[in-house]
């Protein structure tokens, strides 16, 4: 489907500054020569009538003038919409064009050039007006380019009647080549660029490049349109209001490099611009899809999180009882936001307009898990001989299982279960406005979840179905596979929320709703060290929605 186009065709126009290689080069695709459209095609945040595509030119210098066409068919007969874009330096010669007056629920082909080069045909498709049969999401996050191959990417691109892949966040990741993944990405020829932790403007754009450059990552673009959110590792690990985990003094002003970093995210991602006037921080949607779904996207980083309580040493807590009631009282405090008022009144909004516009679902696009989970015992004299068998890291981790395990107490305090307060005032929300029928997905975790949901009175709120990451491997991986399949089974089971997780793979959801129900395919890539992979679905959960109630069959 790269669809090579002839020359006669492409050109819509010249440019005159083509500079081969040049001076602002950014990391191309990882074989063959330098090209123009070295990072591909690209669409997203589409509505019924409008859809932004991108693309990025390479080798320019100063401006380039770059050519647009949409069109109805794959032979460029039925042009609907052309245009031109005079990218240059200042946004990375990066291309971003809302193309409009499009029709609902319809798909489209497009394309650019530029000095006489042709780039790949992309698709892409319009958001559905009135009725909606059948809607198909991928659903995918935490793609790190060290720890492997996108191979999960290249699957999504081969499945035709995805409508919309919704990446959850932690679509770069910020280390240096020797930080997170940075071993494999060594020993498999996938080492960051730049080689240092991305601090600068000049350092996320060409992060993202990096990323963009993947074989998998340009089959998916070019197919599907995306819907994206950011989590933290678009900015650095674990931010919040004023700062962030990965952010040290010595690496300048927060706000500074949050701002170079949304400004590279939106350069380099096919989403639309922040309205003038609007700081860039402020980012969430509500698609609409026909009658059959809302989507609603939340920002859970940078506009209205308090600051992380970590556990830290925990052996200063004398009983679970002491750790429960530090959980109640300071991690649960009131006073502890997870998203700002105005997205708060956003999300209650949206869920009240998508429940009188009788919408079928209402789905939840998040960056963490949403659902309440504790460490389970992990008395099973089985993890005791574990223990002997395990080097210093991996005891290191059951370690700090066994302890939290023993206390009771969630382990990630970076998700919800580290702001119980504000996913009950989340549930307050949807409760107001009719929408008990929660669908969630989330990313972030770098395990698979199909989870349900319950507010304080244990009412049921809805379900969540948690993706693993494209390539990122789940923390508690040191204590092994086996031993990780057997500490999932018992976190299903000492957790009402949890009904399944596996940490064991890597790859996406496929989630597929009509009318009648919901359906997640949990789809995972065998393989993410070299190109070549199987896909395998481990796990498949079906949804029922009965009376406002969502129930898994
Ligand atoms: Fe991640």
């Amino acid at each position: 489907m790269s669809g090579k186009i002839s020359r006669r065709q492409a050109v819509i126009g010249l440019s005159s500054t083509l500079l081969l290689p040049a001076a602002c080069s950014r990391p191309g695709p990882e074989t063959g020569p330098a090209e123009v459209f070295a990072h591909g095609v690209a669409s997203g945040d589409p509505d019924r009538t409008s859809v932004v595509i991108w693309t990025r030119v390479s080798g320019f210098d100063g401006p380039a003038d770059v050519g647009w066409e949409v069109a109805g068919d794959g032979d460029f007969q039925d042009v609907v919409a052309s245009g031109r874009f005079a990218t240059d330096r200042d946004r990375d010669h990066t291309v971003k064009v809302v193309v409009d007056n499009l029709a609902p629920g319809a798909s489209y082909f497009y394309r650019f050039s530029v000095a006489g080069e042709a780039s790949p045909i992309g698709r892409t498709k319009t958001l559905a007006d009135g009725h909606m049969e059948r809607l198909v999401i991928a659903i995918a996050s935490c793609s790190n380019f060290p720890f492997g191959f996108f191979n999960a990417y290249d699957d999504i691109a081969s499945d035709a009647d995805v409508d919309v892949v919704a990446h959850l966040g932690d679509y770069i990741y910020e280390y240096s080549e020797d930080g997170y993944g940075g071993e494999t990405g060594k020993r498999i020829g996938r080492v960051h660029e730049p080689r240092h932790e991305i601090i600068s403007l000049d350092d996320y754009r060409t992060r993202h490049a990096q990323y963009k450059s993947d074989a998998g990552s340009r089959a998916m673009h070019g197919r599907h349109p995306l819907i994206v959110i950011w989590d933290d590792h678009e900015s650095a690990n674990n931010p919040w209001m004023h700062g962030a985990e990965n952010h040290q003094a010595n690496e300048g002003d927060w706000y500074e490099r949050r701002a170079v970093s949304l400004q590279a995210f939106f350069e380099w991602m096919p989403v639309r611009d922040p309205e003038p006037g609007q700081p860039p921080e402020k980012y969430w949607r509500h698609y609409r899809f026909g009658d059959l779904a809302s989507l609603v996207t939340l920002e859970s980083r940078h506009t209205g999180r308090s600051e992380q309580i970590y556990w830290g040493d925990l052996t200063r807590f004398e009983s679970a009882e002491e750790a429960q009631a530090y959980y109640r009282d300071v991690i649960g405090d009131d006073s502890r936001t997870f998203l700002s008022a105005e997205l708060e009144a956003f999300v209650a909004d949206s869920l009240r307009e998508s429940v009188e516009a009788g919408r079928r679902w209402r789905v939840i696009g998040n960056q963490s898990v949403m659902a309440r989970v504790v460490i389970p015992r992990l008395d099973d004299p089985y993890f005791g001989e574990l223990r002997g068998e395990l080097d210093g890291t991996g005891r290191r981790t059951l370690d700090g299982l066994v302890r939290r395990g023993e206390l009771g107490v969630p382990g990630d305090l970076d998700a919800w279960s580290g702001y119980p307060a504000a996913r009950e005032r989340l549930f307050e929300i949807a409760k107001e406005a009719g929408a008990r029928d929660l669908l969630v997905i989330s990313g972030d975790s770098h395990s698979y979840w199909a989870n349900a949901l319950y507010d304080e009175l244990g009412q049921s709120m809805g379900v969540e179905f948690g993706t693993t990451g494209i390539t990122s491997p789940r923390g508690l991986l040191p204590i092994g596979e086996a031993a990780l399949e057997r500490y999932d089974r018992l976190a299903a089971a000492a957790n009402r929320e949890v009904i399944w997780t596996d940490g064991r793979y890597r790859g996406y959801i496929r989630l597929e709703i009509d009318h009648a129900g919901a359906r997640a395919d949990y789809v995972t890539v065998t393989n993410i060290e070299t190109r070549d992979y199987d896909k395998r679905i481990v796990y498949t959960a079906n949804i029922a929605s009965e009376n406002g109630e969502l129930r898994y069959l």
